[in-house]
């Protein structure tokens, strides 16, 4: 159930260039379980910015009652966020969405998970899920440069780790889509967050596999109230659903990207 809370910051700091890592804790952590759904937060106690940020969880602690979210410093908003101090406290809306479906690949199957730059932070919560329950989990995480990858280490935790760099770098130079071909990556499910060009490259990679993805729309209000996120159905001049309360997570084909 979606509640709003003010959450304490337990811990904040940079962990690659203009990213940062936040911890949060409060009661509002007892709703989260779902990975791919996210929180939004008013990055100031101020009037303005007037709209909440959209954040996706990044991992949940249920019993040390916090979420970590990791984000980029972008514009004011996250600059703003960026000097929260810990004991400060942050207005959080959420869990909002829905997450990524476990319950499309099984035990002992495989699922591959493929982020893009500052979509990577959910699918850190849903490796966690996967291997819990059995699932052999691969991850292809693809960035610009060097100098803003984050979360190797901890996703080489969960299973097979693979890096692409859009300048060589670091990892594969190239996209996630060059690793995932030039490995010969097999999988039954495919989960996706990042930017729209990789998720519809790996939507038309993969149109017989099973595939979610996760969209990071502009939004207002974030609980499909202002239509703010709105995207097309295919097939349909009229049809659409909303990024906030429809998703952020689709079955490839299910909205136009
Ligand atoms: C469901 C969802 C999950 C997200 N998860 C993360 C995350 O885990 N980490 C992270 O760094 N970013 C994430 N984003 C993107 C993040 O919300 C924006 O980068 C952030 O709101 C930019 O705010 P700003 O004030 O710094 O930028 P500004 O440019 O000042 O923002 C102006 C407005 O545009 C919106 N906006 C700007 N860029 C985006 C964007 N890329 N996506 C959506 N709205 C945007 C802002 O929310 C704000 O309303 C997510 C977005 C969505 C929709
Ligand atoms: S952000 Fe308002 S309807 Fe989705």
């Amino acid at each position: 159930m979606m509640k709003q809370e003010q959450m304490t910051v337990v811990r904040h700091k940079p962990i690659a260039k203009n990213i940062y890592e936040l911890t949060l804790s409060g009661h509002l952590v007892e709703e989260m379980n779902a990975p791919g759904q996210f929180v939004h937060v008013k990055v100031t106690s101020q009037a303005a910015p007037l709209l909440r940020r959209p954040l996706s969880l990044c991992r949940i602690d249920q019993n040390a009652r916090e979420c970590t979210l990791i984000y980029r410093k972008e514009g004011i908003g996250t600059t703003l966020l960026s000097e929260k101090r810990p004991g400060e406290t942050i207005d959080v809306l959420g869990p909002l969405g829905n997450g990524f479906p476990l319950d499309a690949v099984e035990k002992g199957q495989r699922a591959l998970l493929v982020g893009g730059g500052i979509g990577v932070p959910p699918l850190y919560e849903l490796a966690k899920q996967l291997v819990k329950k059995g699932v052999i989990v691969t991850s292809v995480l693809g960035f610009q440069t060097k100098e803003v990858v984050f979360y190797e280490r901890e996703f080489a935790e969960f299973g097979e780790t693979y890096i692409a760099t859009v300048d060589g770098s670091h990892g594969t130079k190239g996209f996630v889509t060059d690793v995932i071909h030039e490995r010969a990556i097999s999988f039954d499910v495919l989960y996706a967050c990042g930017p729209k060009p990789m998720l519809k490259a790996l939507e038309q990679m993969f149109p017989d596999k099973e595939v979610y993805l996760s969209l990071e729309e502009r939004m207002g209000c974030g609980i499909g109230a202002c239509f703010a996120c709105v995207c097309r159905v295919p097939g349909s001049e009229t049809a659409y659903k909303k990024v906030c309360s429809d998703g952020p997570v689709f079955k490839a084909g299910e909205v136009v990207l």
